[in-house]
């Protein structure tokens, strides 16, 4: 494990960094499309706390946009940010620094499977975030226990799943046959939900709120980043779907996509957000 202060990514222009830059590119359209959950979430972390959180840490943080967001709605905090990936945490310097809350937020690059060994070394923290994190790591039990470890009593943990990925086409989008969307979900994204209720009780923290979150935007209420956000998700979904769909709809799919075409993704008037998200809210006794 080791602290990274300096400024250029280290992995270049090899193929994780390529990986991570999209990934980067559709969290971040995630966070401004859906800017308004985060901000209804972290105002109920606000209503949770007994005292304004001093001392936050972000696991598996990304490149920071709930470290940002935890870093505004929380003025006086000082905001630890941990990823196994340093491209991630330099984009998240740069965008600490360009909303000036560089002196506020530290970034740790550190693999959360292995020992936590440096983290928490200044102290306990009064709060610990984990967003579309906790699914990634070998043993969530382990790290809720590793977290449980690292928070003063009464501090809060918030775990934030994705239910569902979101959907964005009409059902008839003139392309293909309809249903394609749906079509596409159910032959790249099977898994069920995650339910950390358990596993959090199992750490030793009493749950205060299991909150789902149903979202439903259109075009004006998300905002004008719809589009590139619905490009991107639905580029993930295809880059899994080969093989695994007809031909027809993976040409439908592909003519959607392409940024050129005016009934493309890029250039629709109709798309929508529908996705739900969970966040638990467990405190440490
Ligand atoms: C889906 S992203 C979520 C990022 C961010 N929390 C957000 O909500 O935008 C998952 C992040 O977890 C990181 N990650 C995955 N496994 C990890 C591990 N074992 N240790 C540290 N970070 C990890 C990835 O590098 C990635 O940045």
């Amino acid at each position: 494990m080791s602290a990274h202060h300096d400024t250029h990514p280290h992995t270049g222009h090899d193929r994780a960094s390529g990986f991570d830059l999209a990934m980067a590119h559709l969290l971040e359209l995630d966070a401004e499309v859906l800017g308004s959950c985060l901000t209804e979430l972290t105002g109920l972390l606000a209503e949770h706390t007994d005292t304004a959180p001093a001392r936050i840490l972000d696991l598996g943080s990304g490149p920071g946009t709930g470290s940002l967001a935890l870093a505004r709605r929380f003025p006086a905090a000082r905001v630890t940010a941990v990823d196994v990936s340093p491209w991630m945490l330099h984009r998240l310097r740069e965008q600490a620094a360009a909303h000036g809350v560089a002196d506020r937020i530290s970034t740790v690059e550190a693999d959360l499977d292995g020992p936590w060994s440096g983290i928490g070394a200044g102290g306990p923290y009064d709060l610990i975030w984990a967003a579309a994190f906790l699914h990634h790591v070998a043993d969530p039990a382990r790290t809720l226990v590793q977290a449980f470890g690292r928070l003063r009593p009464g501090g809060l943990v918030a775990v934030t799943e994705t239910d569902f990925f979101p959907r964005f086409l009409p059902e008839d989008t003139g392309i293909g046959r309809p249903g394609l969307e749906a079509r596409l979900h159910a032959a790249t994204n099977t898994r069920p939900p995650h339910e950390w209720t358990g596993h959090l009780r199992g750490a030793g923290f009493t749950l205060q709120q299991r909150r789902p979150f149903e979202i439903r935007l259109d075009g004006a209420q998300a905002g004008p980043s719809l589009n590139a956000y619905a490009q991107a998700c639905l580029a993930k979904l295809r880059s899994h779907a080969t093989g695994t769909m007809d031909a027809d709809d993976l040409d439908a799919l592909d003519a959607l996509l392409d940024e050129t075409q005016p009934h493309g993704i890029a250039r629709r008037d109709d798309l929508t957000v529908r996705t739900t998200r969970t966040t638990w809210i467990a405190r440490r006794p």
